[in-house]
C-alpha cells in the first residue's frame, strides 16, 4: 500500500515541483490535510508566516495537534500489531525485541505518566543520555507526549560537552541508563553524566535506565530507577496518558549541533512542520511502502535518527529497525546479517560506515542474501565514487536506486536527495530538489550564479556556488534555544534574504546538484560535524598549548581526518606522551568523536599582520601539498610555511 501523496513517476515529480514552488503555502496545506490535528490548519491565507531577516517562520501557526498522536494513535485502528520498532541488540546472540504500535502506545503513554510524575511538563527541557535502545525511543516520544522538549546528546560526548548542553537549555531534567554496549566495550553513561552533574546543581531528577547493569552511582533525592518509576505508575493504575496539544509552532526539540564559533548551538524544531516534513521525505525519498522494514543505522543522537528512525518512519506507521550495536562487531558482516534476519527493504547508512565495510574485503558478504533490499540510502557526507559503486553492486546486485539525501541538522529532512527508482541516481549527486525546495547558489558576494536557480531553467554549463535555500520549508530551523540572534547570524545574515547552509555546491547542465563539502570551519568527521573552533579552544585548555589551529584533511575511511597544528609553550621531554595527553584533553572536553588524527608541534602559525591565521595554507599542507601554497607574501612571517613543511608528518 501507499500514501496517497508519494510522486509517482518522473513526470510526476516534474510536475509536483513545479507546482510546490509555485504555491507552496497551498502545496504544504494539502500534504497537512493528511495528518490527525486536534485543530487544523484553518486557512491557507494563514498557513505561512516568514521572512529571513528576523529571521522568521512559521508554519500553521494556530492549529493544535501532538505528534505522538500521528506517530502511534492514529495507527491504533490498522496497524495495532504492525512493529513499529524492531530492535536488534549488540550482541547477535541475545534476543531481538519488537514493540508492535499499540505495545509502543501502551509504553510511551506510561512513561509519559513517570515524567509527569517526577514533575515534568509541558515546556520543561529534558536531556536524553542514552544508547540505542527501544527506551531511548519511548523517552523521547513520551517527552513530546506531554510537551516536554527533548535535547538528546549523542552518547560519546563528553561530561563537559553535556554540561554546556544542560546549562544552555537549563534542563533540569535527565533520562539516562547506567551504561550501554557498543562492540567489545561497555560505555558507561551514568557515570559521564555524574561527572557532568558536578556543574549543574540545578538539575532536579535523574532517572535511571538499567540496561548493561554496570555498578552505577544514585544519590537519593536526585536519582531514580526507571524501573522503579514504572511500578509506581502501574500501582496508581491508570494506563493513558492524553497527548498534551500543542501549537503547531510550540518547540518539538533541541538538538545541539556544531558551529564555526567554538559553542555548539542549540537547532530548535517545532511540532507541525517536523512532522510534516520529515513524514513527507520519508514516504516520498524511499518510495515506503506499507509493511516494509525501513532500517536507518543512524544512532538517534543525531538530527538524521530523530527524523529517519523516530518521527518520520512512525508517522508514516512504518517499520522502523533500531540497533543497538556497530557495523563492525563480531565481525563486519553485521549490518548483512541484520538485513537477512529481519529481511530490511530499505538500508539507510552513512558514507564512512560503507568505507570501513569495504576495507574487509567480500568476505564478510557471503553467505548473506541481500535479496529482501529494495532501496539503498546515504547520508552525512560526500560519498565517493567507489563507495558508491560497491554499494550499488555488492550490496544492492545493481537493482536497488540509491538515494543520497542531502541536509543538515538544522534543516530537519532531507532537502536535495533523488527520489528512489522515480528520478534517477546518479554517483556522487545528491541529483534534484525535493518538492517545495527553491536551491540557489550564490558567489562570495552573495551574488546568484546564472542556471543555478532550482525553480528557473538549467544551466548551460556545470555551475558552482555556496549552497542557499530562497524560500522555508516546513522543517527548517526556528531558532537556536534562548539566541535568536546566533541563528540569523549563523545562517541569514551572510547572504541577504537566504538561508545559507554552509555548503559548497555544483550543478550539472541536467540541474543535478552535487554538494562539495562545508565551505566554513566546520568539519565533517565519519559523518559527524565537528566545528575546528571547538577543537583548538579543548586543545588549548593542555597545560603546555599556546595555540592551536585546525583543519581537515581527506581521510580514506572517515572522509575528513583532523589535523592540529600545537605550539607548547616549552620543550616538552616526551612528544608522543604529551600529544596522548592532549588527545585526553579533547576526549574530556568535548568527546572521543573530536580527537585530532594527527598533531604537528609548531613554532609558529602561518598569520597576516593583522594576526589572523590563513588557514588555507595550513589546509594545503595537511592535505599533502609541498609547494602549490598560493600567495604568502601577505604572511608577517613567511619562514614559519617552511619550517611547518620540514616538519610535516
Ligand atoms: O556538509 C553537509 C553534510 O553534512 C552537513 C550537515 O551535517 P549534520 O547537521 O550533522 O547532518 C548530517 C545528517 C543530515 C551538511 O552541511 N552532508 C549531509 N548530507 C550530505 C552531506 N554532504 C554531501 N552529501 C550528502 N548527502
Amino acid at each position: 500500500m501507499s500514501y496517497p501523496y508519494q510522486i509517482k513517476s518522473l513526470e510526476d515529480y516534474h510536475k509536483t515541483y513545479a507546482e510546490s514552488i509555485a504555491h507552496p503555502e497551498k502545496f504544504w496545506f494539502d500534504i497537512a490535510e493528511h495528518f490527525q490535528w486536534k485543530k487544523a490548519p484553518s486557512s491557507l491565507d494563514d498557513s505561512l508566516n516568514w521572512n529571513f531577516k528576523e529571521p522568521k517562520v512559521e508554519w500553521f501557526k494556530g492549529a493544535k495537534l501532538n505528534i505522538t498522536e500521528n506517530c502511534l494513535d492514529r495507527h491504533l485502528e490498522k496497524d495495532a500489531n504492525t512493529p513499529a520498532i524492531i530492535w536488534e541488540p549488540n550482541d547477535p546472540e541475545e534476543h531481538y525485541r519488537i514493540l508492535s504500535y499499540k505495545e509502543l502506545h501502551f509504553k510511551v503513554m506510561q512513561f509519559a505518566n513517570v515524567l509527569k510524575n517526577n514533575g515534568i511538563k509541558k515546556g520543561d527541557r529534558v536531556c536524553i543520555y542514552m544508547g540505542m535502545v527501544p527506551e531511548l525511543a519511548i523517552a523521547v516520544l513520551a517527552c513530546a507526549r506531554i510537551g516536554a522538549i527533548h535535547s538528546v546528546i549523542f552518547g560519546g560526548f563528553s561530561a563537559q560537552s553535556i554540561a554546556d548542553r544542560l546549562v544552555d537549555a537549563h534542563a533540569e531534567f535527565i533520562i539516562t541508563q547506567d551504561g550501554a554496549h557498543r562492540g567489545n566495550k561497555e560505555i558507561p553513561l551514568k557515570n559521564v553524566i555524574d561527572d557532568a552533574l558536578m556543574q549543574c546543581p540545578f538539575v532536579k531528577r535523574v532517572i535511571v535506565l538499567t540496561h548493561n547493569r554496570m555498578p552505577v552511582s544514585m544519590i537519593k533525592g536526585r536519582d531514580t530507577w526507571w524501573e522503579t518509576e514504572i511500578k509506581k505508575v502501574e500501582t496508581q493504575g491508570n494506563p493513558i496518558c492524553p497527548a498534551e496539544e500543542m501549537d503547531a509552532e510550540d518547540p518539538l526539540f533541541i538538538l545541539y549541533t556544531s558551529g564555526s564559533t567554538g559553542k555548539p548551538k542549540g537547532v530548535v524544531h517545532t511540532c507541525g512542520g517536523y512532522m510534516i516534513y520529515t513524514n513527507y521525505t520519508f514516504v516520498n525519498i524511499f518510495q515506503y511502502q506499507k509493511g516494509e522494514v525501513h532500517f536507518c543505522t543512524a544512532d538517534i543522537g543525531w538530527i538524521t535518527g530523530h527524523s529517519y528512525i523516530l518521527y518520520g518512519p512512525l508517522s508514516a506507521g512504518a517499520t522502523s529497525l533500531m540497533f543497538e550495536g556497530i557495523p563492525t562487531w563480531p565481525d563486519a558482516g553485521r549490518f548483512w546479517q541484520i538485513v537477512d534476519k529481519f529481511n530490511v527493504n530499505i538500508l539507510y547508512t552513512a558514507p564512512t560506515a560503507l568505507r570501513s565495510l569495504i576495507a574487509f574485503g567480500d568476505a564478510p558478504l557471503e553467505g548473506k542474501k541481500l535479496d529482501s533490499l529494495r532501496v539503498l540510502g546515504t547520508v552525512g557526507e560526500p560519498i565517493n565514487e567507489e563507495a558508491w559503486n560497491w554499494y550499488y553492486e555488492k550490496i544492492g546486485k545493481k537493482k536497488c536506486p540509491i538515494v543520497d539525501t542531502w541536509w543538515q541538522t538544522e534543516t530537519g529532512g532531507c532537502l536535495i536527495s533523488n527520489i528512489a527508482g522515480i528520478t534517477p541516481h546518479k554517483a556522487a549527486y545528491a541529483t534534484l530538489p525535493l518538492p517545495g525546495v527553491q536551491v540557489l547558489l550564490v558567489d562570495e558576494n552573495g551574488k546568484a550564479v546564472k542556471g543555478s536557480d532550482s525553480t528557473i531553467g538549467l544551466p548551460e554549463e556545470t555551475v558552482q556556488g555556496n549552497l542557499c535555500l530562497k524560500f522555508p520549508w516546513p522543517g527548517i530551523i526556528r531558532t537556536t534555544y534562548n539566541d535568536h540572534e546566533r541563528c540569523r547570524q549563523a545562517y541569514f545574515s551572510t547572504y541577504e534574504n537566504l538561508y545559507f547552509t554552509g555548503d559548497g555546491c555544483s550543478r550539472d547542465t541536467e540541474g543535478n546538484y552535487r554538494i562539495t563539502g562545508r565551505v566554513d570551519d566546520v568539519l565533517n568527521v565519519s559523518g559527524h560535524r565537528i566545528g575546528t573552533a571547538e577543537v583548538e579552544n579543548a586543545i588549548n585548555m593542555y597545560v603546555d598549548v599556546v595555540e592551536s589551529a585546525v583543519v581537515g584533511y581527506p581521510h580514506d575511511i572517515k572522509g575528513q581526518g583532523i589535523y592540529a597544528y600545537v605550539i607548547l609553550n616549552n620543550e616538552v621531554n616526551d612528544e608522543a606522551l604529551t600529544k596522548q595527553d592532549i588527545l585526553q584533553t579533547v576526549t574530556r572536553i568535548i568527546g572521543a568523536i573530536a580527537k585530532p588524527d594527527k598533531i604537528q608541534f609548531v613554532k609558529g602559525l602561518p598569520k597576516t599582520r593583522s594576526g589572523k591565521i590563513m588557514r588555507r595554507i595550513l589546509r594545503k599542507i595537511a592535505e599533502g601539498e609541498t609547494s602549490n601554497l598560493g600567495d604568502t607574501t601577505t604572511l608577517l612571517d613567511p619562514a614559519v610555511v617552511e619550517e611547518i613543511l620540514a616538519g610535516k608528518m
